[in-house]
């Protein structure tokens, strides 16, 4: 074991400083005279990108294969996918010689628009974090390490260098931060990488509450906290808000600032040594892994092609798919043969090997005679003559299957999308084709949602494809031609208009600041509360097959917070095809002294199964699945009362449902205060004894000074007395009739305060 304590010790000012910034874009400061390795770092996430020269941020990368991207790695709602996802990762990793790969990236999808979407799994924080475990479950569980990104408030791309989100705490910890909570407390990622953005003022590279009070103190987290590339504006300052690496480097001034702060006593030296240690742990554990050798391409491709499949959602199907018999096929859109399989930016891998849809369908379709027709440009120029020759492609065939992939002008890490639309082009290609080829199939690769009405009730089947990978093009031909029965369901809601989205008002924000001012209500949880319509809901997927569900069941009616509850029921296969279904479960609580979100996914559970067979699905819900968090206790609480446990197929399809009650074990203390209102002294079991010699002389006296009785209207002044006392300050109440008061009622008050 190394004895990092004795190598801090031995290293002197200058080694511990330049330590702390890269030496290169991708890797760390070697300090050779104390066997000190260098380690290499690569995005990631979705595929290794191993750039050659490590001076270079954007030189093309040694070759690794390409997985689907994050939304279609979430669509599939496996684990088991995202571990062996995470395993393919490592591999390659140690065959590149790459110590971590920069990734998960589980930011979460706060609105359609945010040009990296592709990149982050869901607008749910429950099922972000439980992918995000697995993922770096299964780079780590190959002695490789991830850095799970962008800590926090990543949600846009618009001055992503700058922005300042302001998001309430309540919010943050609800919504922004449990996927990385979860992450980072049950999986240990080596690294963490901080967000680019400033949270509440101050930016995240420098935010000592996000990155040691919250991150390292209270989740308990031992890696190196990493900035996000350039992310660091002063060196001292973030070493002090806890970000140990800054990358990339090397950055000579940065390092002599951090020498001369320490001189000058202005930066404490337990705190670089504190990072130096952080750096060190993580060096010294990737050097446990020798990297060498080679990786198992065709293995990795074949596992891209699957994940590719079982990420694919099957939104709309009038029964023409699979495709069965059909001889003659129009092959629609340039994307068909020049595939859409990945995102711009960082994430950009150099595949092993692409698979071209059309030939991959060409494979698939037997004999079938298959046309090509581009039907779309590369640019967005509007060309009616692509249109026409489709639209003449498409009558002369059988089926018709459009590929349209949303580009990356309008799509990419870096900038935001302006709109949820297709192109110009794209739209009025979905139009023309479908109106002379009813058994039209639409087949998309996008990062996050697009709006459909204006083609929807055209199309006979759409399938989501996502970014899908440079295996893509098989598991197309796969579920098209019904080799694979899709199985995928969306991670995140697709409304049926921009305006319709949460964050619509509130994004992008102006003069250097975005407010989250729809705060805890993002995805479903807004739409539910609103009673929207959507265009597809979260959770939504259909299959090949159909799944029968029974009444759930309960393992106790009443449970202890501490306890938690588990619901179980069956799923039955009822179809023909053996498929997979994803059964979610939500909580709605019935009653709670904050508002909360009309329901919140907190268990899911895919399961596969043969035509007719049944399975038994179980769910645990702990403590967590009940509480919030109550910025006025500063910590997450649960209240006793009643919960429905809500088991469907989407959040809009519920199957069934179950009430419990749940006891809560938390002794809270009282926070009544001087502004505390008549109704919150009254729900304060505490503020309820306290105030009960009072009150009832109290309550009288005012009833009859505003003219009425204790609950009828006020003939005087055409008020309820008593609504109308339960929401004021109880000092402002007593001082209504401080003459009748034994003592000043700001006296009284602090009396009754002193007691609780
Ligand atoms: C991205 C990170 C990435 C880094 C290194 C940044 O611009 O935001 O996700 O890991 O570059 O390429």
């Amino acid at each position: 074991m190394t004895d990092i304590r004795s190598i801090v010790e031995q290293m002197t000012l200058e080694e511990k400083a330049a330590l702390c910034t890269g030496a290169s874009s991708w890797t760390t400061q070697a300090v050779e005279r104390l066997g000190v390795p260098s380690i290499f770092v690569s995005d990631g996430p979705h595929g290794v990108r191993r750039v050659k020269d490590v001076d270079s941020l954007s030189d093309l990368s040694l070759p690794a294969t390409c997985f689907p991207t994050a939304s279609s790695l979430a669509a599939t709602w496996d684990t088991g996918v995202l571990r062996a996802l995470g395993e393919a990762l490592a591999e390659e990793c140690i065959a590149l010689g790459v110590d971590v790969v920069l990734g998960p990236s589980n930011n979460l999808k706060r609105t359609p628009l945010c040009g990296r979407n592709f990149e982050y799994y869901s607008e749910d924080p429950f099922l972000s974090g439980e992918l995000a475990v697995s993922f770096i479950d299964g780079v780590q569980s190959r002695g490789v390490g991830a850095s799970l990104k962008h800590y926090a408030a990543n949600n846009q791309e618009f001055q992503r260098f700058s922005i300042d989100a302001e998001v309430d705490e309540r919010t943050l910890r609800e919504i922004y931060l449990p996927a990385f909570e979860t992450a980072v407390k049950r999986a240990k990622p080596w690294t963490v990488m901080c967000a680019y953005n400033k949270l509440n003022g101050t930016y995240c590279s420098e935010n000592h509450w996000l990155l040691v009070d919250t991150l390292k103190d209270e989740w308990g987290f031992e890696g190196l906290v990493v900035s996000d590339w350039g992310a660091v504006h002063d060196r001292v300052a973030s070493l002090r808000g806890g970000l140990d690496l800054e990358m990339p480097g090397p950055r000579d001034r940065r390092v002599k600032a951090v020498v001369e702060a320490v001189r000058a006593g202005t930066l404490d030296e337990a705190v670089l040594n504190e990072s130096v240690r952080r750096i060190l742990g993580v060096v010294f554990k990737a050097a446990a892994t020798p990297k060498g050798g080679t990786f198992d391409a065709p293995a990795h491709h074949a596992l891209a092609r699957k994940i590719a499949a079982e990420g694919m959602v099957l939104l709309k199907n009038n029964g023409l798919l699979p495709l069965k018999n059909r001889q003659n096929i129009a092959v629609i859109g340039r994307a068909a043969k020049e595939p859409h399989f990945q995102g711009g930016g960082s994430s950009h891998i150099n595949p092993t090997q692409v698979d071209i849809p059309f030939d991959e369908l060409q494979r698939a379709a037997g004999g079938a005679e298959l046309s090509y027709s581009e039907g779309y440009p590369a640019d967005d120029t509007l060309q009616p003559a692509l249109v026409e020759a489709a639209a003449a492609a498409a009558r002369a065939a059988e089926v018709a299957l459009i590929f349209v992939a949303l580009p990356a002008y309008k799509e990419s890490e870096g900038y935001d999308r302006a709109d949820l639309d297709l192109t110009a082009q794209q739209v009025a290609l979905i139009k023309a084709v479908t109106a002379v080829q009813p058994d039209t199939v639409v087949i998309l690769n996008n990062g996050s949602a697009v709006v459909m009405g204006e083609w929807l009730d055209g199309a006979a089947a759409v399938l989501e494809a996502w970014m899908m990978g440079q295996a893509g093009g098989g598991a197309v031909a796969d579920v098209l031609f019904g080799a694979v029965n899709p199985s995928g369901k969306l991670a995140e809601t697709f409304p049926c208009a921009l305006a319709d989205t949460p964050a619509y008002i509130n994004y992008p924000g102006g003069n250097g600041e975005v407010r989250y001012g729809e705060g805890l209500f993002i995805g479903y949880r807004y739409y539910d509360a609103k009673g929207m319509p959507v265009q597809f809901p979260f959770g939504y997927g259909g299959s090949y097959t159909s799944f029968a569900y029974s009444p759930a069941r309960v393992s106790a009616e009443t449970f202890r917070d501490v306890d938690g509850v588990s619901v179980s029921l069956e799923v039955t296969n009822s179809g023909q095809v053996a498929g997979k279904e994803v059964v979610q479960v939500y909580v709605h609580d019935h009653q709670s002294a904050l508002v909360r979100p009309p329901k919140e996914l907190k268990g899911f559970a895919k399961v596969a199964l043969a035509p007719g067979e049944s399975k038994t699905v179980t769910i645990h819900l702990d403590c967590r699945a009940f509480a919030y968090y109550h910025p006025g206790y500063g910590r997450w609480i649960t209240e006793d009362g009643q919960f429905d446990l809500l088991v469907g197929a989407s959040a809009a399809d519920i199957r069934a449902v179950q009430t419990v009650t749940l006891q809560s074990t938390l002794a809270l203390p009282s926070i009544l205060d001087r502004e505390s209102t008549l109704r919150e002294w009254l729900a304060d079991p505490r503020g309820q004894a306290v105030l009960e010699p009072i009150s009832r002389p109290m309550m009288a006296q005012m009833s009859a000074a505003f003219g009425g009785g204790e609950s009828e209207a006020s003939p005087s002044i055409g008020m309820d007395a008593m609504r109308f006392m339960m929401d004021l300050p109880l000092l402002s109440l007593l001082q209504f009739q401080e003459s009748a008061l034994p003592m000043p009622a700001e006296d009284l008050v602090a009396g009754l305060l002193a007691q609780l």
